[in-house]
């Protein structure tokens, strides 16, 4: 894969986001219509989440037929063992922040990545709402729009707002133990309700950091590449995980990484 096979699809990645976004946009204004469907306690889905995933396997795959598609809806490509496998594979969630988009509150993203050989080249996660495009390439920098990114100087906990999530797929106990400990060190927090923004919000300065026991890659996997290409400290989601496997995951100002490695027992790619 040559650096401009990879300009190409960044450029296609942001255009195809962009327009799978508006179509998101346009089910999120007419929302009250939508049959509501629940995939397990408090996971919610519609046909937003469907059709806007269509669209953009449609677009991924007329511009670039030999590449996988792995999505949260439609399933795909795994990326084979470890999600090492060689070739391209973009990475998709449709709408991240399903739950907020159902109720219309402003917070959800539509978020894609893309990996060659198991390595997350290019993420890009668009908010509609704001028209805040986010994207990165490996090498090249984080950017809102036209405009550079950098996550926060903050190197005090006790200065800081991590974010978090929370899925009823996993034990109570161990958020109420994350949230404590994020209390503990004298940090605040959020649970914005989507992880792929968050970790936008993160390489943006906006948040310190973002912390979760349980994801899915298609909720993080971009986001991560944003925080380091940012300047900031990420975990490595396919260090003891597959692309289908949920796993943990942080994303943060490089002055916080041994706090938020602690608080979440993994540490930081190197
Ligand atoms: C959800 C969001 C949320 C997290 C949930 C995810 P979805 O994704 O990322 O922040 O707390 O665990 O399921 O279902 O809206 O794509
Ligand atoms: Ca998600
Ligand atoms: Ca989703």
């Amino acid at each position: 894969m040559t650096d401009r096979d990879l300009e190409v699809r960044l450029l296609t990645a942001c255009a195809v986001l962009r327009e799978a976004g508006h179509l998101a946009r346009d089910y999120f204004i007419k929302r009250e219509q939508l049959a509501v469907e629940h995939k397990g306690v408090q996971d919610l889905v519609s046909i937003a989440d469907r059709e806007v995933e269509g669209l953009i396997r449609t677009r991924l795959a007329t511009a670039f037929p030999d590449d996988g598609l792995l999505g949260e809806e439609h399933g795909g490509d795994d990326g084979g063992e470890a999600g090492r496998s060689a070739g391209g594979l973009w990475v998709i969630d449709p709408i991240d922040g399903t739950a907020n988009f159902l109720r219309g509150m402003p917070y959800w993203s539509v978020a894609l990545a893309y990996l060659v050989d198991g390595r997350t080249e290019i993420g890009v996660t668009y908010d509609p709402v704001h028209d805040d495009l986010f994207w990165a390439r490996r090498g090249a920098g984080a950017y809102r729009n036209e405009r550079a990114i950098r996550v926060s100087e903050r190197t005090d906990p006790k200065q800081a707002v991590l974010g978090s999530t929370y899925t009823f797929k996993m034990a109570v106990a161990d958020y109420v133990r994350l949230i404590e400990g994020i209390l503990r060190a004298g940090a605040d927090h959020r649970r914005m309700g989507s992880t792929a923004l968050m970790m936008c919000h993160v390489a943006d300065g906006r948040l310190d950091g973002c912390l979760t026991l349980y994801c899915s890659s298609w909720d993080v996997i971009g986001g991560l590449l944003l925080v380091q290409e940012a300047g900031g400290a990420a975990s490595d989601f396919l260090d003891g995980a597959t692309l289908t496997q949920p796993n943990r995951a942080f994303g943060c100002a490089p002055g916080l990484c041994a706090a938020v490695e602690a608080l979440t027992g993994l540490k930081a790619r190197s």
